[in-house]
């Protein structure tokens, strides 16, 4: 398979050069404060990865210890062999004993109802479902589960039960179509779906069970589906089990069984450059130790935080750090379901100042949209719980990043912009925020343990300033392991373009001090608000619509969601009587009905013909131009149609 390269993220760069020492009230109280130590840390940890992780796997309970860290079948891992652990033990059990009073969620609903829950109660919540889920169902470690839920604590109870009886979990965020939502079930093979009736968002109501009842209508694994009624009256089908009469009689402890290190924890579908999504396959005892290292190291966890990572948890994001890192370093967080500008432009900093929030983790996307809301809507508010500031998903443009340092932190909070993807598990390059001087635009250096580099096209290390592709030369414990039923794919995807290196997809340079500037993905996928999407995945939504011959989708660059969905299209009937604008509304709500509405195109553009080299492949390069009004530039003579792309318009 080619990849394409897109060139603009790959030339060489010019010097950005801005630097934010660390805040000193801040490096006052951080966990990890003194550079000297922290560098000869980093130093060894890059001669010596597997001697790094093994220091951190301490922080983790072993129910029995792994007896050799790091075992490579190349390009397939294992960390922590013949270790045992329960994940969910290690998120709830172990901190009992100090802390069952301590809050483990605030959960906040968009109209303003606020529950909490005790690590005790969430154990106790965790522990009726995992008995039930055994003795009414029969499920075991190696089933598997599907989860298509709003962001409430069921959610986070139903992946903590399937943790704690070994059946993997499979969350497809709720605004994927019931299309994508059975593809993924019947991919992993789901024995049960976890729902609620409705969900919430926008003050509109989500009919997500409707969802899920169009989509389990094809799926044969599946024997039950499980309903957290929020909605008393609701009905349920024969198929369909009431959450709480399921659980209620049921006791409230249970014990934990230990797993393998290596047992599969999650699958989370994520896009490719193929038209079918990949289920990245994650471990237990690797993935853990990952997560919890992160989350502690540069979040600089204590225990009064109050943490607030704004992802779902349909996301890699919201897995690692709404609730496997941060739970199993007994931390506390906020989840509101809901979206962070509803009802009104300053909901998400009413909410920090309501519940004391004093690290807030986002995505770019978000950031520019609140600043673009205006400062009237952050000035209202205090901010001041705030002590440290997030930003994951894409790169955050340095505009954003000074106006969430100033506007945000009001200069005292650093900002940690952490870079990784659903297969890295936890991230990768990121500040240490007591420690590292910051750079807007930069994700800084990686994290210890983490060998990463930039390489040219024959995969060799570049120098200073010299953009190439971004790559990671030395396994880690938190990495996929494989993509669910595909092996073949999980070599093609990551290990064929370079031997013996990771290949992250992304294009970025290094400066002279070693930092990470990343400039996005040099491969069909495009990152839409920080949402990960395949170009062929909406093309082929495209072309399954009858009145679509061809169709090709590129990214263009957006102010707002850091790139926009172009799609240019051949239509069937070119003739006079097509109306533009009703086919393009049609097609994309096609787009939103097959996928889900976040990959509705922006824009679509009908054209004759599509523009092709002479071996037959669609010119990507030049409808990127296009799509971003560019002058077409290189070179065009391989070009099968000299006349380029003839639009249609009316
Ligand atoms: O292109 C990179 C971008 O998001 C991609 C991974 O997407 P996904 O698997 O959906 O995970 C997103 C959340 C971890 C990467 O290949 N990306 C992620 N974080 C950053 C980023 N690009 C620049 N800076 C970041 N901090």
């Amino acid at each position: 398979m080619e990849t394409r390269r897109n060139n603009s993220a790959i030339e060489t760069v010019i010097k950005e050069s801005r630097v934010f020492s660390p805040p000193a009230t801040f490096v006052e109280k951080a966990n990890i404060n003194d550079p000297a130590k922290y560098q000869t840390i980093w130093e060894d940890s890059q001669k010596n990865p597997v001697h790094f992780w093994e220091s951190q796997a301490e922080l983790i309970d072993w129910s029995k210890k792994w007896t050799q860290a790091f075992q490579w079948n190349e390009p397939f891992p294992k960390w922590f062999l013949e270790g045992k652990l329960n994940v969910a033990q290690n998120c709830l059990d172990r901190h009992l004993e100090k802390k069952k009073n301590k809050i483990a969620y605030i959960w906040e609903g968009e109209d303003g109802v606020v529950k909490k829950l005790t690590f005790q109660e969430l154990y106790e919540e965790v522990c009726q479902l995992s008995n039930a889920l055994e003795s009414k169902l029969g499920l075991k470690a190696g089933d598997s589960a599907s989860i298509y839920m709003p962001l409430i604590p069921e959610a986070i109870i139903a992946m903590l039960a399937c943790a704690r009886i070994g059946v993997a979990h499979s969350i497809v965020f709720a605004g994927f179509s019931s299309h994508s939502l059975r593809d993924r079930i019947q991919d992993a093979d789901c024995k049960i779906v976890f729902t609620s009736d409705v969900g919430y968002r926008r003050g509109q109501v989500l009919e997500l069970n409707k969802t899920v009842r169009e989509a389990v209508s094809d799926c044969k694994t599946v024997k039950n589906v499980l309903v957290f009624k929020r909605n008393r009256h609701t009905d349920l089908q024969s198929n369909e089990l009431d959450w709480r009469e399921f659980v209620n009689d049921q006791p409230k402890t249970h014990k934990a069984q230990p797993f393998d290190s290596e047992h599969p924890l999650f699958y989370l579908y994520t896009s490719g450059t193929t038209g079918k999504p990949k289920g990245i396959v994650h471990s237990s005892g690797g993935y853990l130790v990952g997560v919890a290292t992160t989350a502690k190291w540069i979040f600089d966890l204590k225990e009064t935080d109050i943490f607030w990572c704004t992802a779902d948890i349909g996301w890699i994001t919201g897995h690692s750090y709404v609730v496997y890192g941060l739970l199993a370093n007994g931390i506390t967080s906020v989840i509101y379901e809901g979206a962070p500008m509803h009802p009104h432009a300053g909901r998400i900093w009413e909410i920090i100042d309501k519940h004391n929030v004093t690290t807030l983790y986002t995505a770019p996307t978000a950031i520019r949209a609140f600043m673009r809301a205006g400062d009237q809507h952050v000035e209202k508010y205090s901010l001041k719980s705030l002590r440290l500031l997030g930003s994951v998903g894409e790169p955050i443009n340095p505009e954003a990043w000074m106006w969430y340092y100033q506007m945000i932190g009001k200069a005292k909070c650093p900002i940690v912009d952490t870079w990784w993807q659903t297969e890295t598990g936890s991230i990768l390059i990121s500040p240490i925020p007591g420690i590292t001087p910051l750079k807007p635009g930069s994700a800084t250096k990686p994290f210890p343990g983490i060998v990463a580099d930039i390489v040219n096209e024959e995969g060799k290390s570049l120098g200073p300033n010299e953009g190439g592709y971004l790559v990671i030369r030395h396994p880690w414990p938190s990495m996929l392991r494989t993509i669910h039923k595909n092996p073949e794919r999980y070599k093609e995807s990551y290990w064929s373009k370079f031997k013996g290196l990771y290949f992250t997809g992304d294009g970025a340079h290094k400066d002279e001090n070693g930092y990470f500037w990343i400039k996005g993905r040099v491969d069909d996928v495009i990152n839409v608000s920080g949402h990960r999407l395949g170009t062929m995945e909406i093309e082929s939504a495209l072309v399954s619509h009858p009145r679509v011959a061809e169709a090709a989708v590129v990214g263009r660059p957006d102010e707002l969601k850091g790139q926009g969905i172009v799609a240019f299209v051949t239509p069937r009937d070119s003739g006079e009587t097509l109306d533009v604008k009703s086919l393009a509304q049609e097609l994309k709500n096609h787009v939103a009905n097959e996928i889900g509405s976040l990959a509705r195109p922006d824009e679509i553009k009908f054209t004759k013909t599509l523009p092709k080299t002479r071996s037959g492949k669609i010119m990507r390069r030049l409808l990127k131009d296009l799509a971003a009004g560019k002058e077409i530039s290189g070179d065009t003579t391989t070009l099968e149609n000299p006349s380029l792309v003839e639009l249609i318009e009316n």
